[in-house]
């Protein structure tokens, strides 16, 4: 089965799939400001687009040139002139001064991070942003159809003091119904586990919850309406 479609764009490095239609924690990042902006994991950069186009200077990063290269032609024609690409792995080779950055995107990236990435990946991030600045995060949740079986599993382990409970090394040894697409390691995040990273690394928290994701998900994916979460933290003005 494949899932790309006008909803679904598969990315060009096996990294799951980039969403065209935003979510409102990304819509977010888009509205205009007279700061700079940074989208990590941006891939074909449909938020950073619009953000340009909302008149915005906005710093996009992906692993892969190729997504890149691909946002800039789309800037370009478009003749939008705020864009700087950056090709990295987030966090270990990406590198800003302190205080650079407005807002900051990671939309659908760190259920890819193991919790001690997510803690260092926060740490640095706080100290690009500006006092007031913006911390945006999405990320997909348990809630789809294919981890059903994995669930239970998740559950207990909140029950307990794990401390990064989310955490799965290869999850399709819990999930065989459906195995397309799925990687080795997934780290399962929700409210509650969002909300404590952003408090450890120093965050106000604005605003966090479960967004749905009919019309922007294939409607094959959509599970109860939580298929992901997204976490606006605010820097503290010291
Ligand atoms: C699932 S896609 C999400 C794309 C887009 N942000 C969205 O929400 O539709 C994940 C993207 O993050 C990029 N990525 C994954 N790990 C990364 C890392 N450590 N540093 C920078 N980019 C990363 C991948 O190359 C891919 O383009």
């Amino acid at each position: 089965m494949s899932l790309a479609s006008d909803l679904f764009i598969p990315t060009l490095n096996q990294q799951g799939f980039a969403v065209p239609k935003l979510d409102p924690f990304s819509k977010r990042f888009t509205e205009p400001t007279s700061g700079t902006l940074l989208e990590i994991g941006a891939a074909f950069g449909f938020a950073t687009l619009k953000a340009l186009a909302n008149g915005a200077n906005v710093y996009a990063n992906d692993l892969e040139p190729k997504h890149l290269k691909q946002l800039s032609d789309a800037a370009d024609g478009k003749g939008y002139r705020g864009l700087k690409t950056i090709a990295a792995r987030f966090p270990d080779e990406l590198e800003f001064e302190n205080e650079t950055f407005e807002k900051i995107l990671i939309s659908r990236v760190l259920h890819f991070f193991t919790g001690e990435q997510i803690q260092r990946s926060l740490r640095k991030i706080y100290d690009w942003l500006s006092a007031s600045g913006e911390l945006i995060v999405v990320c997909d949740t348990i809630y789809f159809k294919h981890w059903e079986a994995v669930y239970p599993e998740y559950k207990k382990r909140k029950n307990t003091n794990k401390r990064f409970p989310g955490e799965f090394n290869e999850p399709l040894k819990h999930a065989e119904k459906w195995g397309q697409h799925l990687p080795e390691f997934y780290h399962f995040l929700d409210v509650e586990s969002l909300s404590s990273f952003f408090k450890d690394a120093g965050f106000d928290i604005v605003e966090a919850g479960y967004i749905n994701r009919k019309n922007q998900f294939p409607d094959e994916l959509l599970y109860d309406g939580r298929e992901s979460v997204g976490i606006v933290g605010r820097k503290p003005c010291k």
